[in-house]
């Protein structure tokens, strides 16, 4: 309804010319007293939102977890001492992304104490509980390791990381693991394991001198491979799970920014690891937790009734071949973003050589918490779990002397003793 439709009909030129000119003058007012409460509200709006971050851009930002928090000259002072190694000129400078990770802490701990200098790196995602994480993180302050709240595909924030430092070494372990999970978020993996890595692999071949990487890539690249043990020269073209096909993918666009831009370039493929501070996604964490709330378990079978296997490798045999790759690798070759000659590009298995069945891993967990467990057995669901998986680490024995020594029982013992004293002192979760 037009606003003219209320003028009352009132004879006479003059006396219409000024009730028209008295009506004008109520739209104008009310225009104003508008416009003014519109302006109002936009300066409060402006007034309580915070000021957006310069150097928080990510590229693919699909995790609201990523939420950078960086920045100043008390941050940067933080990001400088982690990074110093304990002796000057001596130790390497190694930036770990994942670094609140169940293998990076681990990882830069080990670092850590002999004296490198680490960065830590993590979005703190809720894949699983964050206050895992962050518990972790403590554990890793005390250690002298400072842990930079950030995205790997944040692109701006690795630039100003590598402008702070010059890193000497990368390990890259940040990643949507899981195996599972990729059936109900598959964009997680896309966006931490391809988009993140290519982030990542793009500010380190542009960085001065280029770091030498390590990264994780993951015994599941065998996917459907039936010859044993996986050898590092097997077919690893038949991924079981879309984990699986980011790891290969992974290792594809290593080999690409290897071969155009000189990076030193290292992929471990890990055979399930487990330990302390380990993954509570993982069969022999949830077993534990369930054994002791006398909840059925689900143990997986194999179609033709046998036991699903895996080749249980214990965190601390990881972390010797972790820091095993990082001595080894040679320097990268480019610089600026151009190569200038061949680099190193290598690809290990880290495993166990000694795959245990997950009915065996469920009667050690029983002997230790002293505890029957109530089985439930279940044919293998077709949702990426592979039957079985047994390294050779032939290769990683030769070139990295890498050696584990940890059998499946000893290693759930350490598993279980932390366990026990960290869920008791946190009793509340
Ligand atoms: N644990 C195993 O059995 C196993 C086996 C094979 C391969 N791996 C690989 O080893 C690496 C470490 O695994 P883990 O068991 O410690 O897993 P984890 O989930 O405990 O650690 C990964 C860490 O990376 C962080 N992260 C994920 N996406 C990120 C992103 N976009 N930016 C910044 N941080 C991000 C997470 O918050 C997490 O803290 C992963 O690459 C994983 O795929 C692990």
């Amino acid at each position: 309804m037009s606003h003219l439709d209320d003028l009352p009909s009132t004879p006479g030129k003059y006396k219409t010319d000024k009730v028209l000119h008295h009506h004008r003058y109520l739209r104008l007012s009310k225009l104003t007293l508008w416009a003014s409460l519109f302006l109002a509200l936009f300066l409060f709006y402006l007034l309580l939102s915070p000021p957006p971050s310069p150097s928080r851009r990510n590229l693919n930002d699909s995790s609201a977890s990523s939420a950078a928090k960086y920045g100043g000259s008390h941050w940067e002072k933080q990001v400088r001492k982690s990074s110093r190694p304990r002796t000057p000129h001596n130790g390497l400078t190694v930036l770990v992304t994942g670094a609140s990770g169940f293998v990076g802490t681990h990882v830069s701990i080990a670092l850590r104490r002999r004296g490198d200098g680490v960065l830590g790196l993590d979005n703190f995602n809720r894949y699983y509980d964050p206050k895992l994480k962050r518990a972790r993180q403590g554990l890793l302050e005390r250690s002298g390791v400072f842990v930079v709240e950030g995205d790997i595909n944040d692109v701006i924030l690795l630039k100003k990381l590598f402008d702070v430092v010059l890193f000497t070494h990368v390990m890259h372990l940040a990643a949507q693991a899981g195996v599972r999970y990729a059936m109900q978020n598959p964009g997680s993996y896309v966006n931490s394991n391809i988009a993140g890595f290519v982030s990542l692999l793009e500010v380190a071949k542009s960085a001065n001198p280029q770091p030498s990487i390590v990264w994780a890539s993951s015994s599941s690249v065998y996917g459907l491979n039936s010859k044993v043990p996986f050898s590092e020269k097997d077919r690893t073209d038949q991924p079981a799970s879309l984990y699986a096909a980011t790891k290969k993918a992974g290792e594809g666009i290593a080999h690409t920014y290897n071969h155009i831009y000189g990076l030193s370039l290292t992929g471990l493929r890990f055979f399930t690891v487990y330990g302390p501070w380990g993954r509570p996604d993982m069969a022999y964490f949830f077993f534990t937790k369930d054994i002791l709330k006398g909840k059925t378990i689900t143990v997986f079978e194999s179609p033709d009734k046998g036991s699903v296997a895996r080749d249980f490798t214990y965190i601390d045999d990881i972390v010797k071949g972790c820091l095993g790759a990082l001595d080894t690798a040679g320097k990268s070759t480019g610089s600026g973003g151009k190569k200038k000659g061949p680099a190193m590009f290598r690809i290990y298995n880290l495993g166990n050589t000694s795959p245990v069945p997950v009915t065996k891993l469920v009667t050690i967990l029983e002997k230790l918490l002293k505890m029957k467990a109530k089985k439930k057995v279940m044919p293998l669901p077709r949702n990426g779990d592979v039957e079985f998986t047994h390294a050779n680490i032939t290769l990683a024995q030769a070139e990295l002397g890498y050696k584990p020594s940890v059998d499946l029982e000893a290693g759930l013992k350490k598993f279980v003793k932390w366990y026990m004293g960290f869920y008791k002192k946190k009793s509340s979760w």
